[in-house]
């Protein structure tokens, strides 16, 4: 995967035959390592996009928190509004976005929940104060004032003094990718983008205008 290192440089002379055969993850993992190293500020951020029912996208920031057998793992209230869709709509979208890097890369795949055992097993991993605040928070409903978060917060520290549970409504999803995008800003606007699509178990890779 040495041809996809240092970005730009590296694409300039890379011809579609050199990424042949390769596994998009390989470029992920290079580019997400990136992310780190170039400081960039929120590495493991991205865009996911869930359409509702009725073909109503939306988009909100979530993080990247595992990488399990190339199925990437986001956690979240299962209630939520994204929750709500990704249960009528399987098909998300992922987008990062890593300025320092001139780099964003498009993930489509097919979302749905981890097994409970990975859910309890990072939920277990979480500050106190954050177990807390999955209780407290009924994520995307409707709150009277903050005052009756505060309230609820007060009323889940007194009935979980010691262990915490993993409420059933808050867990990970995973997300088994059918598309990667991997895009490279280049001079004059003459970026890279390379596409790499799943075709039965092969990725077929493309490049496209920019
Ligand atoms: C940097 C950042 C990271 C976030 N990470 C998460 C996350 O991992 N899980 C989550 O549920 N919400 C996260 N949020 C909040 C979401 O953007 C969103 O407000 C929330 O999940 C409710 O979304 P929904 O109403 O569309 O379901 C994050 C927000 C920001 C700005």
């Amino acid at each position: 995967m040495d041809a996809f290192r240092d970005g730009h440089h590296e694409f300039e002379n890379a011809h579609l035959e050199s990424f042949e055969g390769s596994d998009p993850y390989d470029l992920f993992n290079v580019w997400t390592e990136e992310a780190v190293s170039n400081e960039e500020l929120e590495p493991n951020a991205f865009v996911l996009s869930t359409v509702s029912q009725d073909g109503q996208p939306s988009s909100r920031i979530v993080y990247l928190k595992d990488n399990i057998d190339g199925k990437l793992v986001l956690y979240t209230n299962y209630s939520s509004l994204k929750g709500g869709e990704i249960a009528e709509n399987s098909q998300v979208s992922m987008l990062f976005f890593w300025p320092k890097s001139s780099r964003q890369i498009r993930v489509q795949g097919i979302c749905s929940k981890v097994p409970s055992d990975i859910s309890d097993a990072y939920f277990a991993s979480r500050p106190r104060g954050s177990k807390i605040g999955a209780w407290a928070s009924y994520q995307s409903e409707l709150l009277s004032s903050r005052e009756e978060l505060d309230k609820r917060v007060k009323e889940f520290e007194a009935k979980f003094p010691n262990e915490v549970p993993r409420p059933e409504y808050w867990g990970g999803y995973w997300i088994e990718p059918t598309l990667f995008e991997f895009w490279q800003g280049r001079p004059s606007r003459l970026h890279d983008r390379i596409v790499f699509k799943k075709e039965d178990s092969n990725w077929k890779i493309e490049r496209l205008n920019p």
